[in-house]
């Protein structure tokens, strides 16, 4: 007989964005005709920049040719794109990283999933709530939380609430947490953090030998001065932080997967006898046994995004992402509802009319507007009451779905 993992039967149903499919799919079976407009999962819609797809092309060709053809390459990823990512994603931010501290993944959806694996069962998470899911259902599938509860809070994570009245910030933890996951600019609110609040995590990270799991994904969505890029912007982050970055919300990589983690030698977690142990090691001994690295077409195409005419065809997709999210933001406002977000982010965050329930809108938005967003209650029990629209649609139906929310509801 063959058992389960019963740490998967803790979870409710489907996964965030999966039951948000079923629903829209479920609507459309029955309405094939409404024209509905997808502002819920961020997947992006601009194709990906010329740039990097002459580099994929080229690389394709490589790879059909005997003398330039090439098998497995290194788990941990090129160094072509390795060097590539320091040089233009740390160094100019006076942030010193060496190779080996670069692993380049397929998605930080899958790095951020895959990660607590490296850490012993008994560690307490803390989490924002709201929350990107992946971070907490994870650790759930790993057997790292009790059961849940009716507002679908698990036992044994500490949840930190992000209200109006705190600005959408975590407070830190009043209690122990050993692994941290932050994530700004965040998913789901498009709130970001200071480098003076930052500091303070890294602070207590350091007090309390804790590891912060820092999910960067959004970095380049960034406006205002004085947010921080990256947690190593920090002084002392190298000793209690990884970081996790990607292509994919950047150069248009959600179906071609490219991503990388960051994880600095001196970032150490302890066995049950106090000794410490660096988490880079464990982490190369994870990939090299689990991961075969990303497709060498894939990791050529990713080097293109920091070639000149490549940085300048992703800086341009990103400004009509934001150029979205301004046209999101102020034809809300003027509508009269309460947002957050959508200024660092290409998430923007709303307060539901009249309190209504994050679900019942979402349904309210599809059938009377045909709309899709992501009901706020699906990323923790402090998102009840709000919703989440993305930034990523076409501008037209960006346009469409803001009309059609202001003079439609
Ligand atoms: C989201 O909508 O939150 C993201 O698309 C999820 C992801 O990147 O996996």
């Amino acid at each position: 007989m063959a058992f389960v993992n019963e740490n998967y039967l803790k979870l409710p149903g489907s996964y965030l964005f999966s039951e948000i499919a079923r629903r829209v799919n479920q609507f459309k079976k029955e309405n094939p005709d409404a024209d509905i407009i997808r502002l819920g999962i961020g997947d992006v819609t601009r194709p990906l920049p010329p740039a990097v797809v002459e580099a994929m092309k080229k690389a394709v060709e490589e790879m059909g040719s005997q003398e330039t053809f090439r098998g497995y390459g290194p788990e941990q990823g090129y160094e072509f794109l390795i060097e590539k990512i320091i040089d233009n994603d740390f160094k100019p931010r006076g942030i010193e990283l060496s190779v080996d501290e670069v692993f380049v993944s397929d998605g930080a959806k899958s790095d951020t999933a895959n990660f607590q694996e490296i850490f012993g069962l008994d560690n307490i998470l803390a989490v924002s709530d709201p929350v990107y899911p992946v971070y907490v259902d994870s650790n759930v599938m790993a057997g790292r939380t009790g059961m849940v509860n009716a507002r679908g809070q698990f036992e044994k994570i500490i949840y930190l609430p992000c209200t109006e009245e705190n600005g959408m910030k975590p407070p830190l933890p009043g209690v122990r947490a050993d692994m941290i996951y932050l994530c700004f600019p965040n998913n789901p609110t498009g709130m970001t953090i200071s480098r003076e609040e930052l500091k303070k995590w890294v602070d207590y990270a350091r007090e309390n030998r804790s590891v912060i799991l820092f999910d960067a994904a959004y970095e380049a969505y960034i406006r205002e001065e004085g947010v921080p890029h990256s947690i190593f912007e920090i002084e002392g982050a190298r000793e209690v932080a990884v970081e996790f970055r990607s292509f994919s919300k950047t150069a248009g990589f959600t179906g071609a997967r490219c991503a990388y983690t960051i994880v600095p030698k001196e970032v150490k977690a302890y066995d049950s006898s106090g000794s410490a142990h660096s988490l880079n090691p464990l982490w190369l001994r994870r990939q090299t046994t689990k991961f075969n690295g990303v497709s060498y077409p894939v990791q050529a195409a990713a080097a293109a995004v920091f070639s000149a005419e490549g940085k300048k065809q992703v800086r341009e997709t990103i400004d009509y992402y934001m150029e979205n999210a301004g046209i999101i933001r102020n034809g809300l406002e003027e509508a009269g509802y309460r947002v957050f977000g959508g200024i660092n982010a290409p998430y923007i965050w709303l307060k539901t009319p009249g309190s209504m329930k994050s679900w019942d809108f979402f349904d309210k938005l599809m059938r009377e507007v045909n709309v899709i967003g992501a009901p706020g209650a699906g990323f923790g029990a402090h998102g009840e009451g709000y919703f989440r629209l993305t930034a990523f649609a076409t501008r037209a139906n960006t346009e469409k779905a803001i009309e059609r929310i202001r003079t439609g509801l």
